[in-house]
C-alpha cells in the first residue's frame, strides 16, 4: 500500500500536476511508434505510402473533431495551444484599428499577445474576475463597441479550474456579431464542448493536457474567414499552416482523443470522485486551508489551495522531494518569481497567493496515490507551521 510515510522512502511518484501536462497514454504512445515505423509516407503524396499516412491524419481529425462536437473540415492542427491562440488573436486584430476584449486571468498565451496587439495600436480591455474567479457579464456586454474585434475568454482556468460561464458569453457575441475565442486548453475532454449548442467561432487546446504528446494541438474554426496563414507555404491544414505535419503526434492526439471520447462520463467521474476525496480530506486534516474558486463553476480534477502562513514555494519543493508533484502556477510562468496574476486578479493577498498551491489530478492517478498525497501534504505543512521554516512572512 502507497501510504505517505512508505512513499516518503519508496522512490515512488504520485503526479498531481496533470494541468501542466500529463503522461502518454500507452495506446496513444504505441499508435505513435507504430506510424514512426509505417507510416512513412508524406501525407501530401499521391502514392500509396502518403496515402496510407494520409489516411492516418484522416482518422486523427475525425477523433478530435468528435470530442469538439463539429465537422472535421473545422479542425486545424498546430504545434499547441499557445501557438493556435497567437495565431487567432492576431489574425483577427490585425488592423490597428481592432480591439480585442480578453480577461485578466488568462494563460500567457493571451496575455502576451495581447500586449503585442496593444504595442501595434491596438486596443485590448482586460475584464476583471470576481473572487470566485468569474467575469461579470454585463462588463462583457458594456465593453462591445462597434470596433470590437474579437472576444478571447478562456473556458477553464488552468491554475484555479474555474469554469467561465461559456454559454452565456456565446451568446451575448452572437447578439451583438462579435467573434468569439475560448481557449479550451484545460477544456477539451474535461467538459462537453458542444459546439452545436454553444456558439463559439473558435477554440484552442494541446494534446498534452489529455494524455496526448506534447508540441500538437488543434484549433476548432466555425469559419477560415479573417485568419491569414499561420505558416506560409504549400497547402497542409488548409493552407493555413504550412508544412508537412506532424503526423507522430497527430496521430497520438487522436488516439488520445478517441480514448477520452468514449469513456468520457466515467473517466471525468473517477477524477472527480479522486479530487474532492482530496480536498475534503485535506480541508478536514488542516486548519486555515482554504479553496480557490468557487466550487459551483470548476473542472472537476483541479484543487488549489491556500495553506494560510505557508510558502507555497517552499512546500512544492519538499513535497517534490519526497514524491510528490504539484504546482503553484500555469508551467509556463511557474520560473517567475511573481505571484500569480490569477489569484491576484480574484483579489486574494500576494501572501495568501505564495501560500496557495495547485493540486491538478488525472485518470491515472488512483485512491491510494491520493490517500498518500493526503498524508504528506497534512504532514508537511502541519510541520512547516510547527517549525516555522517555510512561513510566509
Ligand atoms: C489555459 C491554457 N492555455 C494555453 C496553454 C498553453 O498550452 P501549450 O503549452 O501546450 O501551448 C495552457 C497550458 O498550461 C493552458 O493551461
Amino acid at each position: 500500500m502507497i501510504r505517505g510515510a512508505i512513499l516518503e522512502r519508496s522512490g515512488l511518484e504520485i503526479y498531481l500536476d496533470n494541468n501542466a501536462t500529463t503522461q502518454v497514454h500507452p495506446k496513444a504512445c504505441a499508435a505513435m511508434l507504430n506510424v514512426m515505423g509505417e507510416g512513412y509516407g508524406n501525407p501530401s503524396s499521391a502514392h500509396r505510402a502518403g496515402e496510407k499516412t494520409r489516411r492516418a491524419l484522416f482518422v486523427a481529425r475525425s477523433n478530435v473533431a468528435e470530442l469538439f462536437g463539429c465537422l472535421s473540415e473545422n479542425v486545424v492542427f498546430g504545434s499547441g495551444a499557445t501557438e493556435l491562440n497567437n495565431w487567432i488573436l492576431n489574425g483577427l486584430c490585425n488592423n490597428p484599428d481592432a480591439h480585442l476584449i480578453t480577461t485578466t486571468v488568462e494563460h500567457p498565451s493571451i496575455l502576451r499577445a495581447a500586449a503585442q496587439i496593444e504595442q501595434k495600436g491596438g486596443k485590448v480591455t482586460y475584464l476583471p474576475v470576481d473572487s470566485n474567479g468569474l467575469i461579470n457579464l454585463e462588463d462583457l456586454e458594456d465593453s462591445i463597441s462597434s470596433r470590437t474585434a474579437l472576444v478571447s475568454v478562456q473556458w477553464i482556468n488552468g491554475e484555479t479550474g474555474v469554469i467561465q460561464d461559456v454559454k452565456s458569453i456565446a451568446s451575448i457575441c452572437a447578439s451583438a456579431k462579435v467573434k468569439l475565442h475560448c481557449d479550451s486548453a484545460q477544456a477539451f475532454g474535461k467538459i462537453n464542448i458542444n459546439i452545436s449548442e454553444v456558439r463559439v467561432d473558435f477554440l484552442t487546446c494541446s494534446a498534452h493536457k489529455l494524455h496526448g504528446p506534447t508540441g500538437v494541438g488543434a484549433a476548432y474554426c466555425r469559419q477560415f474567414s479573417g485568419l491569414r496563414p499561420l505558416i506560409a507555404g504549400g497547402s497542409q491544414e488548409f493552407g493555413l499552416r504550412a508544412g508537412t505535419e506532424n503526423i507522430p503526434g497527430i496521430v497520438g492526439f487522436g488516439v488520445s482523443a478517441q480514448l477520452r471520447r468514449e469513456d468520457f462520463t466515467n473517466i471525468n467521474k473517477q477524477v472527480q470522485e479522486l479530487r474532492d476525496r482530496f480536498e475534503s480530506a485535506i480541508l478536514t486534516n488542516i486548519p486555515a486551508a482554504r479553496v480557490n474558486g468557487t466550487s459551483g463553476y470548476r473542472s472537476h480534477n483541479t484543487s488549489n489551495i491556500c495553506f494560510e502562513g505557508i510558502d507555497g514555494q517552499a512546500l512544492i519543493a519538499i513535497l517534490d522531494r519526497l514524491g510528490l508533484r504539484c504546482s503553484q502556477s500555469s508551467a509556463c510562468s511557474s520560473q517567475i518569481p511573481e505571484p500569480s496574476h490569477v489569484l491576484i486578479a480574484m483579489g486574494l493577498s500576494e501572501r495568501d497567493a505564495y501560500s496557495s498551491v495547485r493540486f491538478s489530478m488525472s485518470q491515472l492517478n488512483t485512491q491510494k496515490e491520493i490517500d498518500a498525497a493526503v498524508e504528506l501534504v497534512t504532514k508537511r505543512v502541519m510541520k512547516l507551521r510547527e517549525t516555522k521554516v517555510g512561513i510566509n512572512a
